[in-house]
């Protein structure tokens, strides 16, 4: 269904058609399945074990019998992969490509699901000299699939690594490696676009950590709600590394004018134990100078349960919900499998290697982690309850008279919902009842029952419409100081009790996702949670207090709507 959609997509049918395939789809989390070990379970036992995980899409590394075979009926969609060492012959000799295409893929059809073949896999670093060997291997195989009536069915591919890409921060300006991006990409992204395929990337933000702990922030590369790092060149704020480098992708594909072209995740990851090895075909060759750290220089080592965990449900998470677009592809697609199903102790030099190291299973099939395929692993934090105090219309006037007075005889403020005071419109009951009780409520902490009034009262967790604020005053941020202090600014208020879950990608003020706008939102809800306290919108002269709903500011219009919004739901 996924790839029906890409097709559609691709090849730019009309509007009708590409919506209704685009409510459609459900986006998908495979595994990949590698069996460098020899301590693996049997593959009728890994299928078991697929189908209790709840497991769908699974991609392996080659066409092997066994494993097809053990695929057969069970619904599961498979990436099969014609390996680097056939790739020569398949791109020199058409009636290879066919006769393997016949008997690896087309012989275990329909009973096994293959729905996608990639041609090789990170060719440029692991066989450069297959190089100019990949698009006319790739042709060839997609046209022996095309003989056989499976073009549409099964999709050609092949997995890059992201040392495809350089200059890869920031994302706006990515491109693809000077040696491969006319000669190589160039032809491979006509021959997908062409076949209704896409690009396949291997990202691994893990090894951008690991390389650099003290200056990416381990939140970052984790998926967890972040301060954000900024792209300067297109005021983009990012709250994940992944996404950033989907967009130095991205961006490199747009550098060859193939906008419209989806770029699919292949494989992602992150070790659980081990420690790296220098040298790491997985090493980041771009240089991550990303301008917040934890800074507290305690960080646990990169490779741990603990960030596998969070990393790997984080993604599965983010795909279930279909939050996958990015900021520069706001509408991007994600599908992808997970690195790897077993730890594999062939792979690395030995068993403290992280290579060995990412697998979700231990080849006796227990869990390295808890994860959750269904998406119900460490759901994202919910946001700080906020509640508000209101007045209950039926227990009727002469009770609301009484308990309103109780309200203002014991602490409450009501100086404000008198004649002539700020909170005297609406003047009815119910509204000076609502604004004594929840005046109460708020000067007593929200403590238990202290909304209740003998039932005249109760409590509401999204701010009633209308709601007067006697002292409202916003903390906004101010744009002329620059990025640079606004970030610094940010990343203090989000590390020091700011909600800044609201500007996390998905949620409700993300957009307009722009530094200032972001920096707006935490500096207030800063202020706010500090009771607006002297001294608490200042952010190094980065911030400053107004007390008008901030409509005025030099927001756009969207910018305002959600700053007003969730600006008056942070009050008092
Ligand atoms: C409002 O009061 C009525 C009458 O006492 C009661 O039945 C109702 O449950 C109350 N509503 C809320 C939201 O508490
Ligand atoms: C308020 O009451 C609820 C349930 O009655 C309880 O779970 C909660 O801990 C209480 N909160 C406080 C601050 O006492
Ligand atoms: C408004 O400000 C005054 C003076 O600082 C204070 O006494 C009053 O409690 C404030 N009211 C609210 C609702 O915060």
């Amino acid at each position: 269904m996924a790839l029906t959609c890409r097709l559609v997509l691709l090849l730019g049918a009309a509007t009708l058609p590409l919506l209704l395939c685009l409510t459609a789809e459900a986006r998908e989390v495979g595994v990949n399945y590698g069996r460098v070990a020899n301590d693996l379970p049997d593959p009728a036992a890994v299928v078991q074990l697929l189908r209790e995980n709840g497991i769908t899409m699974v991609r392996i590394y080659d066409t092997n019998d066994a494993v097809l075979r053990s695929f057969a009926n069970t619904g599961i969609k498979l990436m099969v992969m014609l390996p680097n060492e056939n790739l020569a012959d398949a791109a020199r000799s058409p009636s290879y490509a066919a006769d393997w295409a016949r008997r690896s893929v087309a012989a275990y059809l329909p009973a096994t699901r293959i729905h996608a073949v990639s041609v090789g896999n990170e060719v440029f670093d692991s066989r450069p000299d297959l190089t100019p060997l990949l698009v006319p291997a790739m042709t060839n195989v997609q046209a022996a699939l095309a003989q056989l009536g499976l073009a549409d069915a099964i999709k050609v591919s092949t997995p890059l690594s992201f040392a495809a890409v350089t200059d890869s921060f920031p994302p706006s300006r990515g491109r693809f490696r000077d040696d491969i991006a006319q000669p190589v990409m160039r032809p491979m992204l006509e021959f997908l676009k062409r076949t209704g395929s896409y690009l396949t990337i291997n990202l691994y933000p893990y090894f951008a950590y690991a390389a650099q702990p003290d200056k990416i922030s381990r939140d970052y590369f984790l998926g967890n709600p972040n301060p954000g790092v900024l792209d300067q060149d297109t005021g983009l704020m990012y709250y994940s590394l992944l996404d950033a480098q989907r967009d130095a992708t991205f961006a490199a594909m747009d550098k060859l004018g193939f906008t419209s072209l989806q770029a699919f995740q292949g494989e992602t990851g992150s070790a659980s134990a081990g420690r790296p090895k220098p040298g790491s075909p997985h090493k980041p060759h771009a240089p991550w100078e990303l301008a917040v750290g934890d800074g507290d220089g305690v960080d646990p080592p990169a490779a741990s349960k603990a960030n596998a965990q969070a990393y790997n449900n984080n993604v599965i998470n983010r795909v279930l919900s279909g939050r996958t677009g990015t900021p520069l592809r706001p509408d991007a697609d994600m599908d992808v499998y997970i690195f790897a199903l077993f730890n594999e102790n062939g792979k690395g030099s030995g068993p403290d290697d992280i290579e060995a190291n990412f697998g979700l299973f231990y080849p006796n099939m227990q869990k390295v982690y808890e994860f959750d395929f269904s998406g119900g692993g460490s759901p994202p934090p919910a946001p700080a309850a906020e509640s508000w105090c209101v007045a209950n219309a039926s227990v009727g006037d002469s009770w609301l008279q009484a308990a309103l007075e109780y309200a203002c005889g014991h602490g409450a403020d009501c100086g404000a919902i008198q004649p002539g005071a700020v909170c005297f419109e609406p003047d009815t009951r119910l509204a000076h009842a609502s604004y004594a009780f929840n005046s109460y409520y708020q000067r007593n902490g929200r403590a238990n029952g202290t909304c209740d009034f003998n039932g005249a009262a109760y409590i509401v967790y999204q701010e009633p419409a209308g709601t007067c604020d006697p002292n409202a005053s916003w903390c906004v941020a101010n744009a002329a100081v620059g990025d640079k202090r606004l970030l610094d600014g940010l990343s203090y208020a989000c590390a020091n009790g700011a909600d800044c879950s609201a500007i996390q990608p998905g949620a409700p003020c993300f957009e307009p996702n722009t530094m200032v706008a972001h920096a707006s939102y935490a500096f207030n809800s800063y202020y706010q949670r500090n009771h607006r306290a002297s001294g608490t919108c200042d952010f190094a002269g980065a911030a400053s207090v107004v007390y008008q709903a901030p409509s005025e500011f030099t927001l756009s219009s969207t910018e305002t709507a959600c700053s007003h919004q969730r600006l008056r739901l942070k009050k008092r």
